[in-house]
């Protein structure tokens, strides 16, 4: 009867959604529980890339179940897109396969419009959201003025709603933003059709997974973005507007914390963030080309939501520290081990300094970021490809070496090492 939850443990993009893959294919239940098509949830089996923004990754196995839970925002249009993909591969996408939350809130495209129109006025002070209306999906819910996916339900409702929403965000752009009007009558037009589709799958997911877990049904909880990027503990103002933390599995989800079994915090074997707001262990150099890749392929470091190029760095300890503390996690999975080879030697931060003072734990609030120093510690690094590197024991001293270094910094065991984008391209420390 477990509960076990995946968590970005950076800024997101840490490579969550293959290892959801793996852990899903024992998985009864996968359940996504907050965001929306902000996340991008790259899975590669044999010839087979998907990108999924929506859908859990783990729906990839056949005998999985889907959920979409009630901490998400959801775009009809981008989900009934992903549900034709999954399809057309050949994969069951019915009513006994997935299931959306009553209570999940809707992207309407007045969202989509008033987050492209608050990034080009905020000009410097810009966040660099993804655009896809997620900011002002959550604002609408805060204020109670939101459509939830049981608007489907009922015709009239969804109608009068869409109409009341659509003519107050035409105020707002025209008066405020100086921006064009929406045409209400072709949005409920098109929202009228998605409801027609989704109307089957919206359910009580919450009662859906407590009954399958008192019959003891497994249950994986992905986590879309990361720890840094929570709206209350990351880096705010420079975070999106949901809980990629572990609580907010359980509030995105409608489960009891005493379900909980394992806490499993997803971190890459180096630093990425999109997007604004601080970056203590960014480079700038030519290291930061080796570490981000061309962008020819799939797993370069190039976003897979909106294709901007990511900052990249060295990993931070600090961060990873905090990371642990505010998820509770009982473990870590470390991917993307291969693209450090090469490096002669690998830095790796262990605290932070300003002026006389250092900080080995992370400094509160964004702002207070600004004069930080890291300090490095410097490994050796290693020369051999890790690619075709199946077992532990095969991994090059130096890759052990870095590998236990952060388990002994962060003080958490690490489950799992990737070492290239395939399923069977991961290996267990011993
Ligand atoms: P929003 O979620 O579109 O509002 O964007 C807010 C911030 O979160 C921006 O810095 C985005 O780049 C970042 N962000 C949102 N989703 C993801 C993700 O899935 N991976 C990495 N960064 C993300």
């Amino acid at each position: 009867m477990p509960l076990d939850i995946i968590v970005g443990a950076q800024w997101g993009d840490e490579g969550k959604g293959r290892i959801v893959d793996l852990l899903s294919a024992q998985s009864d239940y996968v359940a996504r529980y907050n965001g929306g098509d902000n996340a991008g949830h790259t899975v590669t089996t044999g010839s087979q890339t998907f990108k999924l923004h929506l859908l859990p990754s783990g729906m990839i196995h056949p005998r999985t179940k889907g959920v979409l839970g009630s901490g998400m925002v959801i775009n009809p249009a981008t989900l009934l897109n992903e549900m034709e993909v999954l399809k057309r591969s050949g994969l069951a996408v019915d009513i006994d396969r997935l299931q959306i939350s009553y209570a999940a809130h809707l992207i309407t495209p007045a969202h989509i419009a008033l987050d492209r129109a608050k990034e080009k006025a905020r000009r410097t002070g810009m966040i660099g959201t993804t655009l896809r209306g997620i900011g002002p999906a959550y604002t609408s819910k805060a204020a109670r003025s939101g459509l939830r996916l049981e608007a489907f339900l009922e015709h009239g409702q969804l109608h009068q709603r869409l109409e009341e929403q659509i003519e107050e965000t035409n105020d707002i752009l025209v008066h405020i933003y100086h921006e064009e009007t929406l045409d209400a009558q072709k949005i409920i037009a098109e929202y009228s059709t998605y409801a027609e589709i989704l109307r089957p799958f919206i359910k009580d997911t919450s009662l859906t997974l407590f009954n399958a877990l008192q019959k003891g049904a497994s249950v994986l909880a992905e986590g879309a973005q990361g720890t840094l990027l929570d709206l209350d503990q990351g880096t705010y103002p420079f975070v999106t507007s949901s809980h990629p933390t572990a609580p907010g599995a359980l509030i995105g989800l409608g489960l009891g914390a005493g379900w909980t079994r394992r806490v499993i915090g997803v971190t890459k074997a180096f630093q990425t963030r999109v997007g604004e707001g601080p970056f203590p262990t960014e480079l700038h150099d030519d290291l930061a080309g080796r570490l981000r890749g061309t962008g020819a392929n799939p797993w370069d470091e190039y976003g897979t939501t909106t294709g901007r190029p990511r900052r990249v760095g060295w990993l931070d300890l600090p961060l990873l520290r905090y990371a642990a503390r505010i998820n509770g996690l009982t473990e870590l999975m470390l991917t993307k081990l291969d693209v450090l080879s090469g490096f002669e030697s690998i830095q790796i931060c262990t605290a932070y300094q300003r002026g006389a003072q250092t900080f080995t734990d992370l400094p509160l609030g964004a702002a207070s970021f600004s004069g930080m120093q890291p300090i490095y510690d410097i490994l050796p690094g290693w020369g051999e490809d890790l690619h075709t590197m199946t077992t532990w024991e095969e991994l090059p001293q130096s890759g052990r070496a870095y590998v236990r270094f952060i388990e002994e910094k962060v003080g958490l065991p690490i489950r799992l090492v990737s070492v290239g984008p395939e399923r069977n391209q991961a290996l267990t420390p011993r």
